[in-house]
């Protein structure tokens, strides 16, 4: 699966920032049809899109276009004025139970453009299990606070406990799938100090990567949802050391003046990956 640390939105009718934002070096650029273009500009953001597209080098960055809900009337023009163009992945907002998702594969035929799916609402967060397990199509699960607040009628605060059971299941059910899990956005792009706090929490909480909607965001979240060198050498210390532990038959064992089994070890092999996934060393053979 691609990297996606960082994914950054802009409104798809404005080319100028999807031409910033291909300069950003960001894991995915995200062209939005959705609510970031107002209602009489979607056909101005569809064909934006598909010329960006068409034309414009985004170099390693992912070319992901979210498009309109399904059921919003406009979902299958979105399609049909981007597909042409063979985006990466398409997101998919509001999505709410498995067959949208099935809805979204059937009528890509290409299979490889991937599906990233959009849990932002009281439905969509009781339906994970079956979106999760939904199609091999299916790539990440995306947590959206803000929408997700005004559904189950919550204010947003920025320890985000009204949002917390929420983000804690999109965690959990990418896990259990095997699907990555994004984090949501911080609204506010001035507050540095406050995407630090909130990109952390996420990342512990075990996202693997985050929105942003302002180029500002990407540099600091990109680095949050990159592994250390410390943590990366610890956890290759780790991984060694329980080799050696495994060849003399001991589960658990001291490292580091903590006891250390099974969970340790998978955290420590999640750094690996990670680190491998943002090339700061190198794959498996
Ligand atoms: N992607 C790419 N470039 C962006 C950008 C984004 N999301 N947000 C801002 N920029 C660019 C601006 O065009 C500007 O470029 P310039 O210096 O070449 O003129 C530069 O970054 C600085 O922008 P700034 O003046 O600080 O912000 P703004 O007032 O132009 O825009 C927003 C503020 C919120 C409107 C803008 O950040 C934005 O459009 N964000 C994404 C909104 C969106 O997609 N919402 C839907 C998904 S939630
Ligand atoms: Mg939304």
């Amino acid at each position: 699966m691609r990297p996606r640390r960082c994914l950054l939105f802009m409104p798809g009718d404005d080319l100028k920032k999807i031409q910033k934002g291909i300069r950003l070096g960001v894991d995915a650029i995200v062209m939005d049809l959705e609510d970031g273009v107002a209602l009489k500009r979607k056909a101005e953001a569809r064909a934006t899109i598909a010329t960006a597209l068409r034309d414009l080098p985004f170099g390693r960055s992912e070319r992901v276009v979210r498009i309109n809900p399904i059921g919003s009337g406009l979902e299958q023009a979105d399609l049909d004025a981007v597909l042409p163009q063979r985006p990466d992945s398409i997101l998919l907002p509001k999505v709410e139970h498995a067959g949208h998702i099935q809805w979204l594969a059937e009528t890509i035929a290409d299979p490889s453009v991937r599906v990233l799916a959009l849990i932002e609402t009281a439905r969509g967060v009781v339906n994970l299990r079956e979106i999760a397990a939904a199609s091999d199509r299916l790539d990440a699960l995306i947590f959206g606070a803000e929408d997700l607040a005004g559904d189950i009628g919550a204010t947003r605060t920025q320890a985000g406990w009204e949002v917390f059971y929420a983000r804690s299941a999109v965690v959990t059910h990418a896990a259990a799938c095997g699907l990555q899990a994004i984090d949501t956005l911080v609204i506010d792009f001035n507050d540095e100090a406050a995407l630090i706090e909130d990109a952390r929490l996420g990342a512990q909480l075990g996202f693997s990567g985050k929105l942003a909607i302002h180029p500002r965001q990407v540099d600091v979240i990109q680095a949050i949802f990159t592994p250390s060198d410390e943590q990366i050498a610890q956890a290759q210390r780790l991984i060694l050391v329980h080799e050696e532990q495994q060849a003399q038959g001991s589960g658990a064992f001291a490292f580091e003046g903590k006891m250390i089994d099974r969970p340790a070890i998978r955290a420590a092999q999640q750094v690996i990956t990670k680190a491998q996934a943002a090339g700061k060393i190198p794959r498996n053979p």
